[in-house]
């Protein structure tokens, strides 16, 4: 359902979605700038930060958008239901490497710059991942949820996303 007082076609669950990644995107960003300044101590801190942050994300939608959308019929080609809990899967993989591999550094290392040479590909991976999963989300799960759904539930669902536990 769309909110005709909006001067947007985005309806509030695209939005919602949409602040959240956009978070998430810049804090990755600000991870790979403190490596690229060998900031490990603060490359962690940003990475444990950002993995807890994502995480609840991921739960919060697992729990309620996902299995919403995935009761409608008719999905498109490209946004069946399993593809979205294919891309979490994967989200929680590569965040795993990326955490190992940072734990794995060792900030005294005479070629630690070498090091962080060579784990800097896994969070450009990291973030196609969420690159990648975001378009899919924007595209086709948010927007058929803000068609279809009715406005008390698409608050719900909005406030269950957006809470500080839920984002
Ligand atoms: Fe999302
Ligand atoms: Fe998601």
């Amino acid at each position: 359902m769309t909110d005709s007082t909006e001067n947007t076609t985005e309806g509030p669950l695209t939005r919602a979605n949409a602040c959240i990644h956009e978070r998430h995107d810049e804090a990755l960003l600000c991870l790979i700038e403190r490596l690229t300044i060998l900031d490990v101590a603060g490359a962690r801190e940003a990475l444990e930060e950002l993995s807890t942050d994502m995480a609840r994300h991921l739960a919060v939608e697992d729990a309620t958008t996902h299995p919403r959308y995935a009761g409608l019929v008719d999905h498109p080609r490209g946004a069946a239901p399993e593809l979205f809990e294919a891309d979490h899967v994967s989200h929680g993989k590569v965040m795993r490497s990326c955490e190992e591999a940072l734990a794995a550094l060792d900030p005294g290392d005479s070629s630690l710059r070498r090091e962080v040479v060579l784990i800097l590909p896994l969070f450009y991976r990291l973030r196609n991942v969420l690159e990648h999963h975001t378009l899919r989300e924007q595209r086709f799960l948010y927007p058929r949820l803000d068609d279809e759904l009715e406005t008390s539930e698409l608050e719900r669902l909005v406030d269950a996303l957006s809470s500080p536990a839920g984002s």
